[in-house]
């Protein structure tokens, strides 16, 4: 099969995607200084492949948080709110199901209208085609297809079935939809795990399997396997393959946003020296649920005869925040949103 060049992601095509937005919207600009400014159309102006291109050539990383109660996701949005910084926000299959996808979708849209941040909506881990178009009906803006399962070539294939998919959607609806895709074998699930973590070399991404499903499936980012896993280990932290990731990143260049999932866990070091080699989306999902889960603990141990619901949770969603924030500081992208043209 020969090698398909991906189009470049030029800065002019951004500019004229945006001047195209910005026309295509001038009714709703008219609206809006009529509504006194009230109807925010902003929303309607960022492009959320245009954010990771930001951090990848400002070398910083946008955390990618995972929420499945309105609490969880108001807690992310405030802490990206008070540092300024991007931010994407992700449903599991699971978490999307408890949640609803519009649901979701609603939520998002209304944070990202009352705080004026452009939120990305990241469908996490969606291992069918059916869950994958199912969010972007719903309005999500970025699809993590996770074939990483099957075998190289039949995750090659189905991974390029979405691509082309998500492309379709994109010229039909004028949209911008990123599209990440996953290659190796990531243990764990996003918990407190007791036995040690042990990750095999032949679990791990391979540079030249990273470049050909690149080439061939068209995806806007790649998830790699570097000794990185779900969850937090007890028994010692994850160490990253750095050379692995330095081995990868020179093979795929600029063509695809490399993603480090299992970002809890990982020692600071590591998170910062894997930011430089170029990952540019950091995943975090257990750290929010041990912070979530500990504060209900302790706030319900503190005032057991307390019923009233967002009395009880406060907590929680202060320590939420407060995880969220020190991720945000972390991956460097505080202080990033005067990058973006909105
Ligand atoms: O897809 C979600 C992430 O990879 C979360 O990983 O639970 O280790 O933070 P984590
Ligand atoms: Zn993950």
């Amino acid at each position: 099969m020969p090698a398909r060049r991906l189009p470049k992601r030029t800065s002019g095509f951004n500019e004229l995607y945006l001047y195209l937005v910005f026309f295509i919207n001038i009714p709703l600009f008219i609206q809006s200084a009529l509504a006194g400014g009230d109807f925010d159309i902003w929303i309607f102006m960022f492009n959320p492949k245009e954010i990771l291109k930001l951090a990848q050539t400002g070398k910083y990383a946008i955390g990618s948080f995972n929420f499945s109660t309105a609490e969880i996701l108001k807690a992310i949005v405030l802490a990206a709110k008070e540092l300024k910084s991007p931010i994407i926000v992700s449903t599991s299959e699971g978490e999307a199901s408890f949640l609803g996808m519009r649901e979701a979708a609603a939520l998002v849209e209304a944070w990202s209208i009352a705080t004026k941040l452009p939120i990305i909506l990241n469908l996490d881990h969606g291992k069918t085609p059916e869950l994958i178009k199912k969010a972007i009906a719903a309005g999500y803006s970025a699809i993590h297809f996770d074939g990483s399962h099957l075998p190289y070539l039949e995750n090659l294939a189905q991974t390029k079935k979405v691509v082309d998919y998500v492309r379709g959607v994109e010229k039909t609806f004028d949209r911008q939809i990123i599209v990440e895709g996953e290659l190796g074998y990531l243990r764990g699930s996003s918990s407190v795990h007791k036995e040690a973590l042990k990750v095999e070399s032949e679990d791990m991404t391979s540079p030249e399997q990273a470049e050909d499903f690149i080439a061939h499936s068209g995806v806007d980012s790649l998830a790699v396997v570097i000794g990185n896993a779900h969850g937090v280990f007890a028994q010692g932290q994850e160490q990253l393959d750095l050379g692995r990731l330095d081995e990868i990143r020179r093979v795929v260049g600029t063509q695809a946003f490399l993603v480090l999932h299992g970002g809890s866990g990982i020692p600071e070091k590591d998170i910062k020296k894997a930011i430089k080699l170029g990952i540019v989306k950091i995943n975090i999902n257990t750290e929010l649920r041990v912070a979530y889960k500990e504060a209900i603990e302790k706030q319900i141990k503190e005032e057991p005869t307390e019923t009233t619901p967002y009395k009880i949770m406060t907590p929680a969603l202060e320590a939420v925040k407060i995880v969220s924030g020190e991720k945000i500081k972390l991956f460097g992208s505080k202080n990033k949103l005067k990058d973006l043209r909105i």
